[in-house]
């Protein structure tokens, strides 16, 4: 297995290049299975996830090529059952079962898996299709959804914790198909679903309201090729806010777009951080770094993605910072981590107490999940001495080139 070997307390600075975003490229992947047509997927990024999503459609009769960070899907001819060892082992894969519902009327896939971060259940999905009229049976790891025919309905998809983001998307592509119209209450709100309804209306669906908790989609007989870019990835952009805020560096990062990362530069600039928007990028400063509270909930509020990051800056500021994640209940496993690299947390059910200390210590260090994995990179980039860094496997689903972006900008990062 790799792991890092971080050189920590190196300054940083220069530019850094964002990639597509993962969480919106792996539904709008899913979604060229709608289409006989040709469809074009620019900046795409490149992450292991993006590799098993393309085996994924590929294993359904797609021909897949690819140009650099350009894709080109045609799923002429596809079957409904997908490959169990590859759905297996990624959550995102969910998603191609609103899809090939609606195109084939039937779809056999296994159940997902995907990081450890909770028991990440799938009920609202299938409730979203069942809503539109499907069957759908459970049964030895497996999902099946027929139906003979798709009707538009009002769907209530708001969960436990509020909205689902791929149970939003799986029920709008597999609406898009349907007759009659569809709205969907208690949407996710998220640019990511944002982004796939971009995609989905230059395909020739009917979707008004992405972006708001309620989405109205109208169905159309056939969708058609389209030929679309993915936005930015606003969690790679925040983590690396965040490496040069705990880096106490100055960086410019593009592109972004910034009314995506409101949560985050604001709990940024409460905590100290300059940060600047020219049109393209953002210029961040960090010089003292203040604690700062945060607690994670749906889009527009802070995303539970960048709390495992944030925890590490925090667990350098000044002051008692209180950390709460909301949204998944295992995603605290970092704090262990963290404090084997001298951090002063505590932990009190689903909330951290963190202590900042005035250094960090490099240490042997596990990543648990992705985001877990990159708030270990951002702590061994702080720390005095070395750090090591295991976990990579699931750092590559979803940063790309995640040590070359840093070391280019002055980090010493070796795999
Ligand atoms: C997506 C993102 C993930 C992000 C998360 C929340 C992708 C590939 N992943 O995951 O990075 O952390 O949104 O912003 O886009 N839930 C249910 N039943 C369901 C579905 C979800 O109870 O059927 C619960 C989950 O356990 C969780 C909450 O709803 O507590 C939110 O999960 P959800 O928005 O569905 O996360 P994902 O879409 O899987």
């Amino acid at each position: 297995m790799d792991s890092f070997l971080i050189e920590g307390g190196l300054p940083l600075n220069g530019e850094v290049t964002i990639s597509g975003s993962k969480n919106a490229v792996l539904p709008i992947l899913a979604a060229t299975l709608l289409t006989s047509e040709t469809c074009i997927i620019r900046r795409v990024p490149d992450l292991s996830d993006v590799g098993f999503m393309l085996k994924i459609l590929q294993s359904l009769g797609a021909e897949v090529t690819q140009d650099g960070s350009t894709l080109t899907i045609r799923a002429a001819n596809i079957s409904g059952r997908g490959d169990y060892e590859l759905i297996r082992k990624m959550r995102g894969s969910i998603c191609i079962l609103g899809p090939l519902l609606a195109r084939l009327k039937e779809a056999v896939v296994s159940l997902p898996g995907g990081c450890v971060i909770g028991t990440r259940p799938i009920d609202l999905h299938l409730k979203g299709l069942r809503g539109l009229g499907a069957q759908v049976e459970v049964e030895a790891g497996y999902v099946r959804v027929h139906a003979s025919r798709l009707e538009g309905q009002m769907i209530f998809l708001g969960g436990r914790v509020g909205p689902t983001v791929l149970g939003t998307a799986n029920l709008m592509m597999a609406a898009t198909l349907a007759s009659g119209i569809t709205v969907i209450e208690s949407a996710a709100c998220e640019p990511e679903v944002v982004d796939l309804a971009g995609l989905l209306i230059a395909m020739g669906a009917k979707v008004r309201g992405a972006g708001t908790p309620t989405i109205t989609i109208v169905g159309v007989d056939r969708l058609h090729g389209a030929d679309y870019a993915v936005i930015p990835d606003r969690i790679e952009a925040g983590t690396f806010l965040l490496a040069a805020a705990i880096t106490r560096s100055h960086l410019r990062i593009s592109p972004v777009i910034p009314e995506h990362l409101g949560a985050v530069i604001t709990k940024l600039e409460e905590a100290g951080c300059t940060i600047q928007h020219d049109g393209i990028g953002l210029t961040v400063k960090a010089d003292r770094i203040t604690a700062v509270d945060l607690r994670t909930q749906p889009f527009p509020g802070f995303p539970t993605d960048l709390q495992a990051p944030f925890m590490s800056l925090l667990a350098t500021a000044q002051g008692t910072s209180v950390i709460t994640e909301n949204i998944f209940e295992n995603r605290l496993q970092h704090v262990a981590e963290l404090q084997r690299m001298g951090a002063a947390i505590r932990m009190q059910g689903n909330t951290a107490f963190v202590e900042g200390v005035s250094r960090l210590s490099g240490a042997p260090v596990q990543g648990s999940d992705l985001r877990a994995s990159a708030a270990m990179v951002l702590a061994g980039l702080a720390a005095d001495g070395i750090t090591t860094v295991q976990g990579l496997e699931f750092l590559d689903r979803g940063y790309a080139d995640f040590e070359g972006k840093l070391n280019a900008v002055g980090a010493s990062i070796r795999r």
